[in-house]
């Protein structure tokens, strides 16, 4: 995140002015207002195909401020795309001591940030960002030294950062890392990894696996699932020698690893993952609660807070998420992936309820404290509802 310099308190003392005086007379000005603070411009100093579909963008904040991150996290970038803005989050895959600020972005099919990224972004263009952001992080215990990670095709890109921080962080910890990809053609920072491997023949161990096209070795040829998992934990690891794990991938290998690991005695407080995008609902929850009772209207107020304003945006209760509703009230709103992943739009219910579609983000006691993915949230019950986007 950006620090403060004595010589923009001048410039920020003005800025507050201009927004609180401004706030209730002109919504419009304080959203672009509120959206400035939290996007920053950062300028593409340099991009790198990593793949046939893929590219890293070398980012550096045009103000010159340092965008400090902890290995694994992501940012939120936002750009303007055939006159409208796209927003996508994006994991970074530099090591947070000596390497930049650096993403990873793989072309998705109609997917019009990662095509525009891929296909059109050049070199001095400039691209906003919120500050780093994600739970997805290296385990920083000093009790942890030996690190396991499962990836999947561009699932690498916070595993990269985060194999980087461990293998420079300390000079005995281990790290393993199974990566699972179509063909060899399509491993992303193959270079990267073999140098890597090359520095560390020790403490860093690399299995690729190979979905189309055939191996030596059997095993690591095919899709990562439970019977494979098993094969492996039984013949190549000890998933009980590991202090912690690292999933990133699609949902059905995340499942099936975490489930493979607590087999085979791994803690699920050590399995730490993130997805890609969600493909199915994976839980309903429900926040608190003033009352259960059967709804009696269609339509319900809610009332939003952010940056200290209150608004009422009016949300239907089987209808578009309240995040969505805010969104077409014309709030700034956080927000990214939209899919119960990212936990950017994570806020608290402090009166009435909320059911959740999907929560892939939100740990089960943030959940009983009331906390919510206002994308993913619908009111349930009576009100008020008074949704927080300020509570920490
Ligand atoms: S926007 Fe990503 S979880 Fe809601």
């Amino acid at each position: 995140m950006s620090g403060i310099h004595a010589s923009k308190i001048l410039p920020l003392a003005f800025f507050y002015l201009i927004y609180t005086k401004s706030f209730t007379r002109n919504p419009r000005l304080s959203n672009y207002l509120r959206a400035m603070s939290k996007f920053q411009t950062l300028r593409v100093t340099e991009i790198r195909r990593e793949t046939a579909d893929s590219v890293s963008l070398l980012l550096e904040p045009v103000s010159g401020d340092v965008f400090n991150f902890v290995a694994g996290q992501y940012l939120t970038l936002r750009t303007k795309i055939d006159g409208e803005y796209v927003r996508r989050s994006y994991s970074i895959c530099s090591s947070p001591r000596n390497e930049g600020l650096r993403v990873a972005i793989k072309e998705v099919p109609v997917g019009t940030f990662s095509t525009f990224a891929n296909r059109k972004l050049q070199v001095g263009d400039t691209l906003e960002s919120m500050p780093p952001e994600g739970r997805f992080t290296v385990d920083t215990r000093s009790e942890t030294s030996n690190h396991l990670a499962f990836a999947a095709g561009s699932g690498i890109t916070p595993i990269l950062s985060i194999v980087k921080e461990v293998l420079t962080s300390s000079d005995t910890a281990t790290f393993t890392l199974f990566y699972v990809n179509k063909n060899t053609q399509s491993i992303m920072f193959k270079d990267e990894l073999a140098d890597l491997k090359d520095v560390h023949l020790e403490r860093f161990q690399i299995f690729n696996l190979l979905t189309r096209e055939p191996v030596d070795v059997e095993l690591f040829s095919g899709r990562l699932d439970s019977a494979r998992l098993t094969r492996i934990f039984e013949s190549v690891i000890d998933p009980s020698n590991f202090d912690v794990a690292y999933l990133c991938g699609p949902e059905p290998m995340i499942m099936d690893c975490k489930s493979s690991l607590s087999n085979f005695g791994m803690s699920e407080d050590n399995i730490k993952f993130e997805l890609f995008t969600s493909s199915a609902p994976a839980s309903a929850s429900v926040t608190s609660s003033t009352s259960t009772s059967t709804p009696s209207e269609d339509k319900v107020d809610v009332a939003i807070r952010l940056d200290g304003v209150t608004t009422t945006v009016s949300v239907k209760r089987d209808g578009k998420s309240i995040l969505s509703a805010a969104l077409d009230a014309g709030l700034d709103v956080p927000f990214s992936c939209q899919g119960g992943v990212c936990c950017t739009c994570r806020c608290k219910m402090t009166s009435g309820a909320a059911s959740m579609e999907i929560n892939f983000a939100l740990e089960p006691d943030e959940v009983e404290n009331g906390y919510v993915l206002a994308c993913q949230s619908h009111p349930v019950g009576d009100g008020p509802f008074v949704m927080d986007f300020d509570k920490p």
